[in-house]
């Protein structure tokens, strides 16, 4: 009995291993086989027909490609990988195809045979159309994501004409050109991610990735893993199977470094090895892997400080040093505050779903007495709130005074004396009394105030209430 089963059973085999590929070549719409190299070595009678071919024997020898140009065969001799099922487009038609690895005997790849399986296929006609209307669909997404990506960060979009402004898109758009790392220092909210953001558009890295990582928010004993990514098996459960790091996901691309002088000296050594050997190793794998990747590194500290303290590697210092941005606190380029008021006014109105509003001379110049210690973030935050507050078409000053009160009042304009009240001409001497002993105690606010028969604390509120620039006789 079992005798019986073993020798029906392989002659079963050994009649499909003979017979089933010349079924298959009758009952499918076309069959053609490649040899190791991906050349065509064999097509059935109907192939050529179904792709508009004059004869078989003209296309024996011929790279596949150069027949169906997109074909897959090659990929399957490559890869010793089938690919069961599959759509394949010829002309105007779409084809439903099988492709099968040929093995000899040893098991080495020789060929790859491939099935026409349908041709126009009725049952899978409404399958197909959605197919090719969804490929229509992503083709459309991928491109208004490109459009959206490349409009929003573009140098174009930091406002700001000013000498200082102009200089730093100056500089930038030539670390777009180089390869070498870009250094990015200026006070938080000066706009030094969307400077980022704006040189990886600027080069001819722009469609490749851009990957942030913010070294300030992630925890220190996340951070190596989050780098260098974690080999598969390094650890049990969730990330068994191991995962990318930044540097491996910013390969082609630019990887921003933010906050980078908060991170911690071992780290340092690490990341200093990465940007040298241009190689990282995955926690847990003893390979390396080769990356190539745009640095760009960004910090609110004084990193030279941080050098000479000992906190930050000089030689990751001068490593990363090779191109550095300075972008100024927005109080040292106040000529910028109107454009740039203005732009976010628009877009927070527009991020809020409100019809635009403008903003009056007398709010822009209220704006401009303030010192800005969170730069254009706080700049936003406050239009935002005073948007938020207001109905008015046009915010005016008061506006903005209700959201960001004791801003330093301007000097009152010098008028002629006899249209003085007695409170402006006091006012006037009070003010011109404290300007002669700061300036006379060569910016000593101390000094100064003993001379004035003041305590320093209220040297400080006359100061701030009387809007004088507090560098003043320095
Ligand atoms: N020149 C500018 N023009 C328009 N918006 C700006 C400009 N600079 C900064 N911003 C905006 O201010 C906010 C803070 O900028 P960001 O780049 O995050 O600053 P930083 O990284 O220096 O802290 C962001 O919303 C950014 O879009
Ligand atoms: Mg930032």
């Amino acid at each position: 009995m079992l005798k019986n089963f073993t020798t029906d059973a392989d002659r079963i085999c050994r009649r499909a291993r003979e017979t089933l590929l010349a079924e298959f070549a009758d009952l499918s719409e076309g069959v053609l086989i490649v040899d190791r190299d991906a050349r065509i070595v064999w097509m059935n009678h109907s192939y050529p027909k179904r792709l508009g071919l004059s004869e078989t024997a003209a296309v024996i020898g011929l790279p596949v490609e150069e027949v169906i140009p997109n074909s897959l065969m090659r990929e399957v001799v490559n890869t010793g990988k089938p690919i069961m099922l599959d759509i394949m487009d010829f002309g105007n038609d779409s084809f439903v195809v099988m492709r099968l690895p040929i093995r000899d005997e040893a098991g080495d790849i020789i060929g790859a045979v491939g099935m026409m399986i349908f041709d126009n296929p009725r049952q899978l006609a409404p399958l197909v159309s959605r197919f090719n209307q969804l490929r229509v669909e992503l083709a459309d997404t991928k491109r208004k994501l490109d459009e959206a990506r490349r409009s929003k960060y573009t140098l174009a979009s930091l406002v700001g004409g000013s000498q200082r402004s102009m200089a730093v898109k100056d500089k930038a758009r030539r670390a777009a050109r180089a390869s070498s790392p870009v250094l990015i220092l200026g006070e938080t909210g000066t706009g030094k991610e969307l400077l980022a953001h704006a040189i990886h558009a600027a080069s001819p890295r722009a469609t490749g990735p851009f990957v942030a990582v913010n070294i300030a928010a992630i925890p220190e004993t996340l951070l190596e893993t989050e780098f260098f990514g974690v080999a598969p098996g390094a650890y049990t459960g969730a990330d068994r199977k191991g995962r990318k790091g930044k540097f491996e996901l910013a390969d082609g691309g630019t990887l921003f470094l933010d906050e980078i002088g908060d991170m911690s000296p071992p780290l340092q050594a690490k990341l200093l090895r990465a940007l040298q050997e241009k190689e990282i190793e995955p926690v847990g794998s003893n390979q390396l892997l080769t990356v190539n990747v745009h640095v760009i590194a960004a910090t609110s500290r004084q990193l030279q400080q941080e050098v000479e303290a000992g906190r930050f590697r000089a030689d990751l210092f001068y490593r990363l040093n090779v191109i550095t941005l300075d972008v100024p606190p927005l109080r040292e380029r106040l000529e910028d505050l109107p454009s740039i008021a203005e732009a976010l006014t628009d877009s927070l109105a527009r991020q809020l779903g409100e019809p635009p509003r403008s903003l009056s001379d007398a709010a822009l110049a209220y704006l401009a007495r303030h010192a800005w210690p969170g730069n254009v973030r706080e700049l936003a935050n406050v239009l935002e709130r005073a948007l938020l507050m207001s109905d008015a078409d046009s915010l005016d000053a008061e506006d903005i005074e209700r959201v960001l009160p004791h801003v330093a009042t301007p000097a009152p304009p010098a008028r002629p004396s006899n249209t003085q009240t007695l409170q402006e001409i006091l006012q006037r001497s009070e003010r011109d009394a404290i300007l002669a002993a700061i300036g006379a105690a060569q910016g000593n606010k101390t000094q100064a105030a003993r001379s004035l028969g003041i305590s320093r604390a209220s040297l400080y509120e006359k100061i701030a209430a009387m809007g004088i620039d507090s560098r003043a006789g320095q």
